[in-house]
């Protein structure tokens, strides 16, 4: 079976930044630690006046398709995954369609387009469409588009506020690709929740602490139904595990239940016996709580060996090191935390071809999906082709005052006129609006 999967990847950050310990924390009288430390971020993504969802999405998947040589004629099918849409109607795809065919000789008449909405987990699931339509044959040897792109903005004064966050991915997925190759094999978390959600409203209603309790549990299902189908998982078996991550202290606290649960029944559970004791198990206990306060305990001591602490060291934190700057950027979260996992070990110069990534989507609402990838050769000059760090470095550093102004530009019951930030440069700029009330975009040389 020829090998299907992500040949390219791109990223495009909204140009400007929120330093949150050094200008957030202050304002809201907190202190810096529980920004950097508890939610493990110092910074988040904010889009200057002129950006917006399809901005960054076609810049992201411009800078793609040059890179790669392609033109239009090479997409068979562009989707767009997204829950900061602005059109009920009209995909966000034919958006970015216009903006690239400025930019290419040629059209994108032929290729399908689309919009796919579920939370944040809605990036994946377009990957899945791409990778079926190319499976079923349908593809004629083009290859798919899909662009995650959002402005992750909370209401002021909203508990999410700390982690919001803006910016684009976009993946080219082809047959014999170049970064890493997809498995048949998914496993799903899937149940109706209202944890978080927007009923016909721009800005999130939120049940925070609740909806961590739901990103666990469905994240949980989600591994038992993958070992359902790929058999159970060991934590030798992967590289890293690349989880969404709408804060990395989120997937902290995911990774501890991971850890658990593929250690269980394992001669890492036999070796850490002697020091914490074996796992507890339910039938071991009268009662829920009993058994609750057994897990707590024992979690609280796992955490501390130095068995997870490496194995957390090396699996887990290089997939949060793009995230920590930039904050949630919904449904390309994922995809960045993948391409922060591959970085880190390009940079440590490591050979990673033939070696696994176990994969965590989420999108509140809620669904978690966990897959396998094969890294496979040509990872690294994919890898090394992105410009993540020049980009995030050359971000605007918005003051407090700048800060209230940018929100206030992208709320869109507000009706205020801010001067631009940065001065943009090779890059789609929103240009206003048409008569019909669609958005209108040009390229800036
Ligand atoms: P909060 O109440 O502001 O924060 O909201 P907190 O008081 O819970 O503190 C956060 C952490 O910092 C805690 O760590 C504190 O202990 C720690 P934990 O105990 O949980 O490990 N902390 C400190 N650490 C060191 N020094 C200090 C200090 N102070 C506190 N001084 C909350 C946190 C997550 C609720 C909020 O940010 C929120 O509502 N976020 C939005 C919802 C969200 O991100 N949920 C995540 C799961 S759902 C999801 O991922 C889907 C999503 O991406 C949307 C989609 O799918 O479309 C959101």
């Amino acid at each position: 079976m020829t090998a299907v999967g992500i040949d390219a990847i791109e990223i495009w950050t909204g140009n400007l930044k929120l330093d949150l310990p050094g200008t957030f924390a202050p304002e809201k009288g907190e202190d810096p630690e529980k920004y950097t430390k508890g939610l493990g971020l110092n910074a988040s993504s904010f889009p200057d006046s002129y950006e917006d969802i399809v901005t960054m999405g076609a810049n992201a998947a411009h800078r793609l398709m040059e890179r790669k040589g392609l033109e239009p004629d090479d997409i068979g099918r562009i989707d767009v995954a997204t829950e900061s849409s602005f059109d009920n109607s009209k995909p966000v795809s034919t958006y970015v369609a216009g903006c690239l065919e400025g930019v290419f000789d040629g059209d994108f008449h032929h290729a399908n387009k689309g919009e796919r909405k579920f939370a944040c987990i809605a990036g994946t699931q377009s990957l899945d469409d791409a990778y079926n339509w190319i499976r079923a044959g349908r593809n004629r040897g083009r290859s798919a588009l899909v662009i995650a792109t959002d402005t992750a903005l909370y209401a002021r004064g909203d508990a999410g506020e700390a982690t919001q966050g803006a910016g684009a991915v976009a993946m080219l997925i082809s047959e014999d690709p170049s970064l890493v190759e997809l498995s048949t094999h998914q496993g799903y978390g899937s149940a109706d929740e209202t944890d978080f959600l927007k009923p016909n409203q721009q800005f999130p209603s939120v049940d925070g602490k609740r909806s961590v309790q739901v990103y666990l549990a469905r994240m949980r299902e989600a591994v038992e139904d993958y070992e359902s189908v790929a058999g159970d998982v060991h934590p030798d078996d992967f590289e890293f595990a690349p989880f969404h991550t709408p804060f990395p202290g989120m997937v902290r606290k995911a990774a501890m239940l991971a850890y658990r649960h593929v250690t269980r029944d394992t001669a890492i559970e036999d070796e850490l016996a002697d020091e914490i004791g074996r796992q507890p198990r339910r039938e071991a206990f009268d009662d829920e709580e009993t058994f609750h306060d057994a897990v707590r305990e024992y979690m609280d001591s796992l955490k501390e060996t130095d068995q997870y602490r490496e194995w957390y060291d090396a699996t887990i934190d290089p997939t949060l090191s793009i995230s920590r700057e930039v904050g949630n950027w919904y449904t390309g979260s994922v995809h960045v935390a993948r391409v922060s996992a591959l970085k880190t070990a390009l940079e440590a110069g490591r050979d990673l071809t033939g070696e696994t990534l176990l994969v965590g989507s989420y999108g509140s609402g809620a669904q978690a999906e966990i897959h396998a990838e094969t890294i496979v050769s040509g990872w690294e000059d994919e890898i090394a082709a992105l410009n993540v760090d020049e980009q995030l470095e050359a971000r605007y550093d918005l003051s407090w005052e700048d800060y209230e102004e940018v929100h206030d530009v992208h709320n869109h019951e507000m009706d205020v006129d801010v001067e631009e930030f940065t001065a943009p440069e090779s890059e789609f700029v929103f240009d206003g609006w048409g008569r019909m009330g669609e958005r209108k975009y040009r390229y800036v040389e």
